[in-house]
């Protein structure tokens, strides 16, 4: 009995140094400490023993397996940081190198004006109108009609907007003002909303127009909307979007669907008033139109003007945006030239 387990051992050690790599070594220690291995058999064989073999043999028995135990640990270890080693050798960085350039977007300057505008308006009270009540494919009855413009109103002209092909009256919109008239179709006063998003107009594309543009729509409904609110809102928004120091003026004028109706001029920043091509020499730029709500317009959208007033406005998003930078080309803004966009 002890010259089979000094066999065993005998062979375990030799197979153990053999042992190369870690899969070697577990199926060495499989074949001689599992359970069925010769040597466990042995370990069940004791009580057969003599009762003074027992406690020789049972040492003897203990002292081998942790032996043989101990052996395989130790030699795990050691291709466990054998293999650890080699794989951080291979996959060494040098943490000294430049780092991979990732390009990263950039907002463009026109959702950047669009957005502050927005957070101004908000402050004020107005809220983001839902994108539904603002479709950029509109009929001519919200995008005219119900705005009070005539049927025969030099806008309708198909030099001034796109018709869509059909003749069913489907145009590109040309003002965010359809806006106006789907909110109060379905909604009930108070009123208090913005409404930021595309318009189309059958320009030719200089230096100062562009046959796309972004406008920003203002309507506040309520009971008592007063010209004295217009102005108060409206230069609240000059205030914060400019800084104070601009100079503005209110000029009358004249939308089918705002009586009465008023223009807003900034100082030209170019200039600074004194006169210059980009403000046709007047010292003046016009960013917005607004007034008071036509009485026939809330009528028809289905709000008593008996009731309530209302005053509205829109303004040109690029043209707010060339004023505050100082750009002086329309164009720039949809070129998608990155070194311009970059610069906001
Ligand atoms: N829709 C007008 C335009 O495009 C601007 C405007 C909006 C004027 C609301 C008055 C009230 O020129």
């Amino acid at each position: 009995m002890q010259n089979k387990i000094e066999e065993i051992k005998r062979n375990a050690l030799s197979e153990i140094e053999q042992a190369t790599d870690l899969k070697t070594l577990e199926e060495v220690k499989n074949i001689y400490l599992s359970r069925n291995s010769e040597f466990n058999n042995l370990k069940k064989g004791m009580k057969d023993l003599s009762p003074e073999e027992k406690p020789v043999i049972g040492a003897l028995l203990n002292k081998v397996s942790n032996e043989l135990n101990s052996l395989f640990e130790e030699k795990k270890d050691a291709f466990y940081k054998k293999e650890l080693n080699e794989k951080l050798l291979k996959e060494k960085i040098d943490v000294t190198l430049d780092g991979e350039y990732i390009p990263a977007g950039h907002i463009h300057p026109l959702t950047q004006t669009v957005n502050e505008i927005v957070e101004i308006f908000n402050h004020l009270g107005f809220s983001l109108v839902d994108s539904i009540y603002s479709p950029e494919v509109e009929v001519e009855k919200y995008n005219f009609d119900l705005l009070n413009v005539p049927k025969e109103h030099p806008a309708r002209d198909v030099q001034d907007t796109f018709y869509c092909e059909g003749g069913n009256n489907v145009v590109l919109r040309s003002q965010t003002s359809n806006a106006q008239v789907r909110k109060m179709m379905n909604s009930k006063p108070p009123i208090k909303i913005i409404a930021p998003g595309r318009v189309y107009r059958n320009e030719s594309v200089s230096a100062r127009k562009n046959n796309l543009f972004h406008q920003i729509e203002g309507l506040y409904v309520d009971k008592n909307v007063t010209m004295a609110q217009l102005k108060g809102v409206l230069n609240e928004f000059i205030r914060l979007y400019f800084g104070s120091s601009r100079p503005t003026r209110y000029r009358s004028s004249f939308f089918p669907f705002t009586e009465p109706s008023v223009e807003i001029d900034v100082q030209c920043i170019m200039c600074q008033g004194k006169g210059c091509s980009v403000c046709s020499g007047t010292g003046w730029l016009e960013i917005l139109g607004a007034g008071m709500t036509d009485p026939n317009v809330l009528r028809d959208s289905g709000i008593d003007p008996e009731t309530y007033s209302a005053f509205a406005f829109g303004m040109g998003v690029e043209r707010l945006t060339m004023l505050k930078y100082a750009i002086d080309d329309i164009r720039l803004f949809f070129n998608n030239d990155v070194r311009f966009l970059k610069q906001f």
